[in-house]
């Protein structure tokens, strides 16, 4: 599998595997696609990786500029990340988190924050304590990372495309 980031032939092919991948999930508005779209054209798609197998594309995650309490201080947010349905539990999403958060880390960003299921993100070092907070979302499933020291402290708001 390689993963590299996208470039314009990869739009429709992640529009469609994001649709896929999100319309079984319950909590889904179904605006995934969208989003990254909006983030793309706003100019807020800091990072945006495929994972290609067999010439297809198979995954695809997005990061994107936060604001912790109203500022940016080099924290990114992870997601919509996706795999497509036939081939997810194969190690596809992993490896975009990683590969993600490594480039990340490459381009001096000092951490990492998303919303999600602490059952999965804890295994790349995320915690959910509290220490930010996104509208009234339980804590556990509001997750930061912090590549260096600096830990991150309070209302997590993301870039357009995603509020
Ligand atoms: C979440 C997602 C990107 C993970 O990608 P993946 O390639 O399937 O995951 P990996 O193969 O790297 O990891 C598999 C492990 O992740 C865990 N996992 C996968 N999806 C999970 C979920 N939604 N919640 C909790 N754990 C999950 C499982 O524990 C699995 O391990 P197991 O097979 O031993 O049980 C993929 O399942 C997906 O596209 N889901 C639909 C869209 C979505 O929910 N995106 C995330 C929104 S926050």
């Amino acid at each position: 599998m390689e993963i590299r980031p996208e470039n314009p032939s990869d739009y429709a092919a992640i529009g469609r595997l994001t649709r896929a991948a999100f319309a079984p999930m319950p909590f889904s508005e179904g605006t995934e696609a969208e989003c990254i779209e909006k983030l793309r054209g706003d100019g807020d798609l800091t990072l945006s990786l495929v994972a290609i197998r067999d010439a297809e594309v198979v995954g695809h995650i997005a990061f994107s500029p936060v604001f912790i309490d109203e500022s940016f201080d080099g924290w990114y947010g992870l997601g919509p990340v996706s795999a497509s349905p036939e081939v997810q539990r194969t190690g596809i999403g992993s490896a975009l988190i990683n590969e993600g958060l490594e480039r990340l880390k490459q381009m001096d960003a000092k951490g990492c924050a998303l919303i999600g299921d602490p059952a999965y993100y804890s295994r790349f070092g995320f915690v959910g304590d509290g220490r930010l907070s996104y509208r009234n979302l339980p804590a556990r499933i509001v997750q930061w990372l912090a590549f260096y020291d600096a830990e991150p402290s309070g209302v997590l708001r993301y870039s357009p495309g995603l509020e």
